[in-house]
């Protein structure tokens, strides 16, 4: 263990630049001029995997992007942990508010700024070298360990469903380890224990079969952006609730104890609203800020566009108006479900004046795990020793669709041992990710694979 300590202090300097080589890779998964990048960052991670002697590795193709598998199966008879992260990154849009290009990493301030330093290629880079680090001082890991990198994370994992499905007894592990997700606050060591789900849809609006003069038709005519922001605003009603019938029917109410943990936390609104540049924040009435934003579904528009928005005026009543709409879901309602409730409720409120289609976009289910599971206790004790303070229990608001098929058909508890920060601006421009963190998630890696073997 010391010569494994040693040696990633030594060699922080290299990792961090290995880090902006991964980082200089476009690899956009939604957008089809980026698919020769997927490749080539899937290659990439297999060169990592090899370097840190996990020498079994494969690119599986799947209908859309490749998947990087690898494993180390050396400690016979020990646990088994299966880490997963994804390469594939948001599109970078828009470009002129980075401050440096997006794919040209910069360190300024101890943050390393590109898109992906954070989500996801930072946080699941430290793992790769976690595992290097003990292979190359002691010649093996406490735990064996196999990696699934995959490419389509930011577009709804579509495919690693069924590649877990058709490679279960491959992929058997006895713990799930993920660093895709946020510190409760700088240097606070952290477990997430939560994850909210997700139910992605889109409404088309459609008016008049063409665009009109809206002088000549305004009036008598539906307007479709006028109809839709109707809708829209049929959506909440004035104490913060969803309107939607039966939208809170399979929430499940959060225990006293963790209502406590939540509390201890001791979260300052007022910090919050500060750092966003908002004057109040908002909400569902009866909850506390941590409560809205890990324990209840929420209802947000992500997007509205129609008629005209470019330079100047142009009198149009235009012909469509489309609006994308993301709810984040908790225990234990089902996205399948609230997709239906949500397409019936939008038709029920629709004037007879315009047409309305609805399309469910991507989804995924809500997770939340006991505390008490030895894997979770062990990612706690890990980060803690890493971040040499005491760990704290935080739910996630974000989702991460994948989680609750390795719980499901992989039948392993998930460690979400989160290293990033909420202000890190993943998914936004100047993405960062703090170079301290990527350090203490390199020992926190180590110390985790340590503890758990002890089981
Ligand atoms: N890393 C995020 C999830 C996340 C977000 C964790 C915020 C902690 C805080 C993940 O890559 C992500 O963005 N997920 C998407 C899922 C969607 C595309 C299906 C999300 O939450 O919007
Ligand atoms: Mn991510």
């Amino acid at each position: 263990m010391e010569a494994t300590l040693k040696f990633i202090e030594e060699n922080k300097e290299r990792f961090l630049e290995e880090l902006k080589d991964y980082l200089r890779i476009p690899s956009i998964s939604a957008k089809e001029e980026n698919k020769k990048d997927m490749l080539k960052c899937a290659q990439f991670v297999v060169s990592k995997l090899k370097d840190a002697g996990v020498k079994k590795t494969k690119i599986y193709k799947t209908k859309g992007h490749p998947i990087v598998y690898g494993e180390w199966l050396g400690a016979k008879g020990a646990q088994t942990v299966l880490i997963y992260g994804h390469y594939d990154v948001q599109p970078p849009e828009p470009l002129e508010l980075w401050k440096t290009p997006p794919f040209e990493p910069d360190i300024r301030d101890g943050q390393i700024y590109a898109r992906g330093a954070n989500d996801n290629k930072g946080q699941n880079f430290v793992h790769i070298k976690s595992v290097e680090a003990q292979m190359k001082t002691m010649g093996k890991l406490p735990v064996n360990v196999k990696f699934v990198i995959e490419g389509e994370e930011e577009v709804g994992s579509e495919n690693l469903t069924n590649f877990i499905k058709e490679h279960k007894a491959m992929l058997k592990c006895d713990a799930v380890l993920i660093s895709d997700t946020s510190l409760y606050a700088p240097g606070v060591p952290t477990i997430n224990y939560g994850l909210r789900g997700l139910t992605y849809m889109e409404i088309e609006v459609t008016g008049p079969n063409r665009d009109l003069h809206s002088g000549s038709f305004g009036g008598a005519i539906a307007n479709p952006i006028n109809e839709l922001a109707k809708i829209i605003a049929s959506f909440h009603d004035k104490n913060g609730k969803v309107k939607i019938p039966n939208f809170y029917k399979d929430v499940k109410k959060i225990t006293k104890a963790e209502k406590e943990n939540i509390k201890a936390l001791r979260f300052s609104d007022k910090k919050f609203a500060k750092e966003y540049g908002v004057r109040e924040l908002q909400g569902e009435k009866g909850y506390s800020t941590l409560e809205r934003l890990w324990t209840r579904p929420t209802l947000d528009c992500n997007g509205i566009y129609g008629g005209y928005t470019g330079e100047g005026a142009k009198t149009v009543l235009p012909s469509k108006a489309t609006a994308k709409v993301s709810m984040r879901l908790v225990p234990d309602q089902d996205p399948k479900k609230i997709a239906k409730e949500f397409t019936k409720y939008v038709k029920a409120i629709a004037p007879k004046s315009v047409r309305v289609s609805v399309k469910e976009m991507h989804g995924g289910h809500p997770v939340a795990f006991p505390l008490d599971d030895p894997a979770i206790q062990a990612g706690a004790k890990a980060v803690g020793k890493a971040f040499g303070k005491k760990t704290v229990f935080t739910r996630e608001g974000g989702s991460i669709p994948i989680v609750v098929d390795f719980r499901k058909i992989l039948n392993a508890p998930v460690v979400l041992m989160g290293l990033g920060l909420d202000t890190d601006d993943i998914h936004s421009p100047n993405e960062h990710f703090s170079i301290d963190s990527f350090y203490k998630g390199i020992y926190s890696s180590v110390y985790f694979m340590e503890e758990f073997s002890k089981k």
